[in-house]
């Protein structure tokens, strides 16, 4: 049953209990429909309480009817049913009240919320604009500024904000239900509040308009939905209820097939999806109640930190007490920084401070149910490290390190007990890198594997799993990114326009800035090792640049120079120079934006597609989660499965054959080729 009426006295309590998350489902918007009619003719109903059962209200439309074609009743229907039903209705709102679920309370003649609701119409993050009158009733509710604030950003706001912009009529505190039934029958006794698309909208200033355009297009950049959603709200400000809602409807149905809601909802499904796959499931993880870092460098503080975030007593663990000081003042300088941002205040920064012990003796281990490794990147260092632990750690407690390149295997190697042993790969600045890569070795049992996604859920991290290769999945990537950049300089192209190329294709950045940013020391030491190992890696003029000592911005230069305390890229002489030596031989191109990214995604593209026949990554989707969260692959693009999915595997391949004909590019993998002929990169899922 996903609507069941019930009733106290005069009033009725409309449930609706539609698991996980009361998702308006065709079925659900049918019910609420009946459930109007059937309390607007039962006599002795004075007015209605909609409640929802389990752990929100109605989170929003139900995403998954979306490839469909909307099917009746549709929403605003049912959301003016309410609104124009012949007894009040009072929404008892706890969780979230997102999109569609707010839309219905709009329609509400009250709205109370519990204390830990939150309420938004988060549509634009779905590539999409509110379409059940959103736009137009929450600027008649709010105020237009207001509204434009919460539809352009698509960020929800908590009960006691929304009770301060009169979004809810009132929060409350003790049982929902009770304080819901109270106002339900003052209502009976009191004039109706007057319907919300009966109301009028406050003129705005001039130049209002002008301004809300050019602010929400600069946050959106290439995001189509947040300046479709303002030009609905303006609409909404300019015309009749009617008009504006029948705008706003259309608006919705053309974006609702747009590729970037596709892109939009496939990353949120499969984000879903990662944090609970299903071949963990009925597996119980262990427990994690209190977790130790060892070394507090970087990452070791960063991730300290999101484990503080996340409420976990943390032990930091360095070599000596200077170190532990030092380790110290890194994570307390990250709370420092939420603090100066407004993202906590002060006393928070010090209460979750104190949660962290720091100290030299591993003796304190004893306790940790969790201990993750982040020491230097050095093979030894990292087995001395582990073969202490398990001297000192309870036998049940999980081992996890946090190597980048090393092979976990070999890590993990001579290990009593290798079973409960893992990598668990943060990226930097781990306090705000959303991707965990989940490295089981051969021995890892499934319970602490599971113990690694449910690490990654409690920090709010998307985890995905990773096979054990060079790089793991996204710098084994990130690799063939690199090298495709250096082929475009050898054939004709500057750092400049690949990184402007990459910034248009939607990246936050181009390859040779982030390489500065991040320094290309890193990489350097990482294609040593692959010398050793007798590869070849391809990195002909990085390698001249760090002969020369240019690491970066770190280093005063890179690919760029730099000027004195300054971050703007300036081209370089010498790096030009140094692109000229070692292009001879190479027939110079010209170049556009259009191709520069086909040479650098469509390659990547083409080794994730061997990483995913050679089972290093489980599903397609993960790829693009990693591309996305590590690695700023635009959100609205998918990830690079996706877009390679959607533009036609066989045309990838076309681009492909073509780029290495000309020496620009690896051949096309045969796994590529296979999954273009049949079945795309499903076909070469689940290995
Ligand atoms: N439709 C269908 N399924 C949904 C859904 C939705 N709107 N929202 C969540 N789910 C599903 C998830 O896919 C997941 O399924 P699974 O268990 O099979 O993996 C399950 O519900 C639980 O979701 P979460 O893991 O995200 O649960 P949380 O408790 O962490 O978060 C939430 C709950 C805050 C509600 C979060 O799920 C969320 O933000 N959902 C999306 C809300 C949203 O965008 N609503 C607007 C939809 S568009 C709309 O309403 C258009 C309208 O204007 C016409
Ligand atoms: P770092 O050099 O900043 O920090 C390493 C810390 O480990 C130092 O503070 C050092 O004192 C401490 N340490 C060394 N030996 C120790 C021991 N025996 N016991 C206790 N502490 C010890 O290094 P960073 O960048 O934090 O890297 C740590 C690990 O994380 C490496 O394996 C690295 O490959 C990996 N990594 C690094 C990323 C990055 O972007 N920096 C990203 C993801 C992983």
């Amino acid at each position: 049953m996903t609507v069941a009426i019930s009733h106290e006295g005069a009033i009725a309590i409309v449930t609706v209990d539609n698991p996980p998350v009361n998702a308006l489902s065709q079925a659900l918007r049918q019910a609420l429909m009946e459930a109007v009619s059937v309390i607007d003719a039962d006599e002795s109903v004075t007015a209605a309480v909609l409640i929802c059962a389990g752990r929100t209200f109605i989170a929003g439309a139900d995403v998954s009817e979306f490839d469909k074609p909307a099917a009746p009743p549709h929403l605003p229907d049912v959301v003016a049913s309410i609104e124009a039903a012949k007894k009040p209705w009072v929404a008892a709102i706890h969780g979230s009240a997102l999109g569609g679920g707010l839309e219905v309370a709009l329609g509400c003649a009250y709205r109370i919320a519990a204390v830990s609701a939150n309420l938004g119409l988060p549509e634009v993050k779905l590539g999409i604009t509110p379409g059940a009158g959103g736009t137009v009733r929450l600027p008649r509710l709010i105020g237009i500024s207001e509204a434009v604030d919460l539809v352009t950003t698509g960020s929800p706001v908590d009960a006691r904000k929304a009770e301060a912009l009169r979004l809810v009529d009132a929060v409350v505190g003790g049982d929902l239900l009770e304080n819901a039934v109270a106002v339900a029958r003052d209502a009976a006794n009191r004039p109706r509040p007057q319907p919300i698309c009966e109301r009028s909208l406050p003129a705005v200033d001039a130049g209002f308009w002008e301004r809300a355009e050019k602010s929400v297009a600069a946050k959106a950049k290439r995001e189509i939905a947040p300046l479709r959603a303002l030009a609905c709200i303006r609409r909404a400000s300019e015309e009749d209820f009617a008009t504006a809602t029948a705008f706003e409807r259309e608006t919705f149905l053309e974006l609702r097939g747009s590729a970037q809601a596709a892109a939009l909802r496939h990353v949120f499904l499969s984000e879903r999806a990662a944090a609970r796959p299903p071949e963990l499931g009925g597996v119980t993880p262990r427990d994690v109640r209190c977790a130790a870092v060892v070394g507090g460098g970087t990452m070791g503080a960063g991730i300290a930190a999101a484990l503080r975030d996340a409420g976990l007593p943390v032990i930091l663990v360095e070599r000596d007490e200077a170190a532990v000081e030092r380790g110290l003042v890194n994570i307390s300088r990250i709370f420092d920084g939420f603090v100066k941002r407004g993202r906590i205040l002060p006393e928070v920064a010090a209460e979750r401070m104190a949660g962290v012990t720091g100290t030299d003796d591993y003796g304190v281990l004893a306790d940790a149910d969790l201990v993750i490794e982040a020491v230097f990147e050095d093979l030894a260092v990292k087995r001395a490290v582990f073969s202490r632990l398990e001297m000192v750690c309870r036998a049940d407690a999980v081992l996890a390190t946090n190597t980048s390149y090393l092979d976990p295997e070999e890590i993990g190697e001579g290990l009593a007990q290798p079973e409960r042993f893992l990598g668990l790969h943060f990226f930097s600045p781990a306090h705000v890198m959303k991707l965990l890569e989940i490295v089981p070795t051969g021995k890892t049992t499934a319970g602490v594997l599971a113990t690694g996604f449910a690490l990654a859920r409690l920090l709010g991290k998307i985890p995905v799993r990773a096979g054990i290769c060079d790089g793991f999945i996204g710098n084994r990537i990130l690799k063939v990114t690199r090298a495709q950049a250096e082929r475009l300089l050898l054939s004709g192209a500057t750092p400049t326009v690949v990184d402007a190329a990459m910034r248009a294709f939607g990246l936050p950045m181009g390859p040779f800035e982030a390489q500065d940013l991040g320094g290309l020391d890193i990489a350097a030491f990482q294609r040593k090792a692959a010398h050793e190992r007798g590869e070849v890696p391809f990195a002909p003029v990085a390698d001249r640049l760090c002969a020369m000592g240019r690491f970066g911005q770190k280093s005063g230069g890179g690919w760029y120079d730099y000027r004195h305390g300054e971050r703007a890229p300036q081209p370089s002489e010498i790096v030009g120079a140094t692109i000229v030596e070692e292009a001879a031989g190479w027939r110079q191109e010209t170049w556009d934006e259009v191709s520069i990214a086909d040479a650098i995604i469509l390659p990547m593209v083409n080794e994730a597609a061997l990483i995913l026949e050679e089972g290093m990554a489980v599903r397609a989707a993960d790829i693009d989660l990693v591309k996305i969260h590590g690695y700023g692959f635009p959100r609205w693009r998918g990830g690079p499965m996706h877009y390679a999915q959607e533009r036609g595997l066989a045309e990838v391949v076309g681009v492909l054959d073509r780029l290495s004909a000309s020496g620009l590019a690896e051949q096309p993998c045969a796994a590529l080729r296979r999954a273009a002929e049949d079945g795309g990169f499903r076909s070469l899922e689940g290995r």
